[in-house]
């Protein structure tokens, strides 16, 4: 993580993108897959596991929620799993969020996140918690929360293995 990562948000950028954003339906897993197997950060295990979560919302599972966007040429082009955190009164975990290797650098992520904010309104939610790794790889996820105004709450180092920490974004959602 670097210093600048660190110092936290750096202000919001909520430009307007094409996507739309709809809760997942079950014809939309072939195409959660293909958003799966288009991103080469995620390890086998990793992706096995997104692909849990996936199969849970999509059974209407009230622990795992799906979002999917949509771009005019992309049906499915990113998605979003978060869930109420177990134990707690309002807070809220964002599991995962993923956009097609195609579709980046174009708001989509940024959609999925503005919408369950609007969801996470809807149903009472004060805070979201995100974590997640501070290696290359995530370094795209880093800055889109940072982006959003999330800010570091805690770093584990070592926590995934030597070199590897856990980074944990915690953000107030303001009423
Ligand atoms: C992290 C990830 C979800 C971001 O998705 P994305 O859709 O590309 O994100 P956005 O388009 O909202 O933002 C990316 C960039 O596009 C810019 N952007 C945002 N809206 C835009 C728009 N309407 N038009 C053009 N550019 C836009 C953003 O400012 C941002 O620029 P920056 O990187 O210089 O800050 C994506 O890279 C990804 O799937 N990574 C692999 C999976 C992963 O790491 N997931 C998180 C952990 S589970």
């Amino acid at each position: 993580m670097s210093a600048e990562e660190a110092l936290g948000p750096t202000g919001l950028d909520r430009r307007p993108s094409a996507a739309t954003v709809r809760p997942a339906r079950a014809e939309d897993r072939a195409g959660l897959l293909a958003i799966l197997q288009s991103d080469a950060t995620f390890k086998d295990d990793e992706r096995a596991v997104a692909l849990e979560l996936i199969d849970l919302g999509l059974e209407s599972s009230v622990d795992y929620l799906l979002l999917v966007a949509d771009l005019p040429e992309l049906p499915v082009a990113g998605y979003l799993c978060f869930g109420p955190t177990p134990m707690t009164a309002s807070t809220w975990d964002l599991y995962w969020i993923v956009v097609h290797g195609d579709a980046r650098g174009r708001g989509v992520a940024g959609a999925l996140v503005t919408a369950m904010e609007a969801e996470l309104g809807r149903r009472g939610g004060k805070a979201v918690r995100v974590e997640t790794s501070e290696t290359e790889g995530y370094g795209a996820a880093r800055k889109l929360y940072q982006r959003l105004g999330y800010p570091v709450a805690a770093v584990l180092t070592d926590f995934y293995r030597d070199g590897d920490a856990l980074i944990t974004y915690y953000k107030r959602l303001s009423s």
